[in-house]
């Protein structure tokens, strides 16, 4: 007899990028859709991955991360955010900073638990809130600008609230969290439970001169906090789903305990190369947003003879574009349309919405060769 499968995620299917690169790639559409370079990480650094394989670094790393990666990562958190965190009891390298999400919210999200997430929200925070029994309360972002609407955020809190989620800087939008915004998060927790999990992975891609207001720039904050953050962002290679998170020594422990028994540790060579590299080019972090600027504006100085309208991006590798001048299609059958009529692949924003608002954005990825976006631009333009 067939056994009954009873679904824990009944409303969950393949994600929104996994249907466009694959959509992309059956179209052979020049894919600005899912969040990856398509050029390498840094030469020395897949040298060192190189080198440690065949060195034979091929066992289990301990569980919170090789010592070297995990003193290299608290040293650049001293130096960028002025937080001093113990590397032993504070930092836990993981495999992807979708791990860190599932440890950090499983650990601490309990059945009729709540949990604050920002729409457009990225795609693994409720599936996990829903897995531990919990319940997500959605906050809308309002276009054009994507800021928190805090008195929505006070009137949702309640005894209930376990957690808030944060992301800056925010895919899909690019938006950034201002110290504004920190000081009035600071009155929403204080005398609460609430704990915080701040998904930093694109804490390097900040630009026109502004400042990523990282939680570990606030120690009372930081003492109910996980920061987390990703290699694959800022070292070009999402491939080697590596990532980490820096938490206070009891969520840490609370973190690790979850941490054993989903992937028990990060993959050991990897661990070793990011160590190497981070020791020996610590100005790499310092580059990027020149680097990723340069692209951002190639790609805006392209477009600009579209008819989308390009929406400031102060953060991210992410541009969004409105498009109501060009059709009125949703953003779904915008996204399917550009990518097998016109040979771009886009994400659309709405599925990132419990409710979405009436509106005509997609999100294009600029972490692409000069001559990528370019062409694309081109075909864009035409429309
Ligand atoms: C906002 C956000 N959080 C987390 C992740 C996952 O990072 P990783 O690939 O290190 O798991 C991504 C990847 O696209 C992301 O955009």
């Amino acid at each position: 007899m067939q056994p009954e499968l009873r679904s824990k995620l009944p409303h969950v299917g393949t994600t929104i990028f996994t249907e466009i690169s694959q959509l992309a790639l059956d179209c052979q559409a020049i894919n600005l859709g899912q969040g990856f370079p398509d050029f390498d990480g840094p030469d020395l650094l897949r040298e060192r991955l190189c080198h440690y394989v065949q060195q034979g670094f091929n066992q289990y790393a301990p569980l919170a991360g090789i010592p070297k990666l995990r003193e290299q990562i608290a040293s650049k958190v001293k130096r960028l955010y002025g937080y001093n965190a113990c590397p032993d009891t504070e930092v836990t390298v993981v495999p992807g900073a979708t791990e860190a999400i599932y440890c950090a919210i499983t650990a601490c999200v309990g059945s009729g638990d709540e949990v604050i997430v920002f729409d457009p929200a990225y795609d693994c925070y409720e599936p996990t809130v829903a897995l531990c029994g919990g319940k997500t309360i959605h906050i809308p972002l309002q276009p054009p600008k994507f800021g928190i609407d805090w008195q929505r955020v006070k009137d949702a809190v309640s005894p209930r609230t376990r957690m808030i989620i944060l992301n800056s800087p925010h895919n899909p939008t690019g938006a950034l969290l201002s110290a504004e915004d920190m000081q009035t998060l600071r009155e929403v927790v204080k005398d609460t439970n609430i704990l915080l999990l701040s998904d930093e992975v694109y804490e390097h891609l900040v630009y026109d001169g502004q400042q990523h207001e990282s939680l570990l720039r606030y120690p009372d904050l930081m003492q109910r906090a996980f920061v987390v953050s990703s290699f694959g962002k800022t070292y070009h290679v999402t491939g080697w789903k590596t990532g980490y998170c820096v938490a206070p020594s009891l969520l840490t422990t609370e973190l690790r305990k979850v941490h054993q028994y989903v992937t028990f540790v990060g993959i050991t060579p990897i661990q070793w190369a990011l160590a190497d590299f981070m020791e020996a080019c610590p100005q790499h972090c310092d580059e990027l947003p020149a680097f990723y600027q340069k692209k951002r504006d190639i790609f805006l100085d392209a477009m600009a003879s579209s008819r989308f309208d390009m929406i400031p991006t102060p953060g991210t590798y992410f541009q969004l574009a409105e498009y109501s001048a060009i059709s009125d299609k949703t953003d779904r059958e915008m996204v399917q349309w550009l990518t097998r009529e016109q040979g771009v692949a886009a994400i659309p924003i709405s599925v990132f919405y419990q409710q979405a608002p009436d509106m005509r954005y997609v999100r294009f990825c600029f972490a692409k060769s000069e001559a990528t976006l370019v062409e694309a631009a081109k075909l864009l333009c035409q429309l």
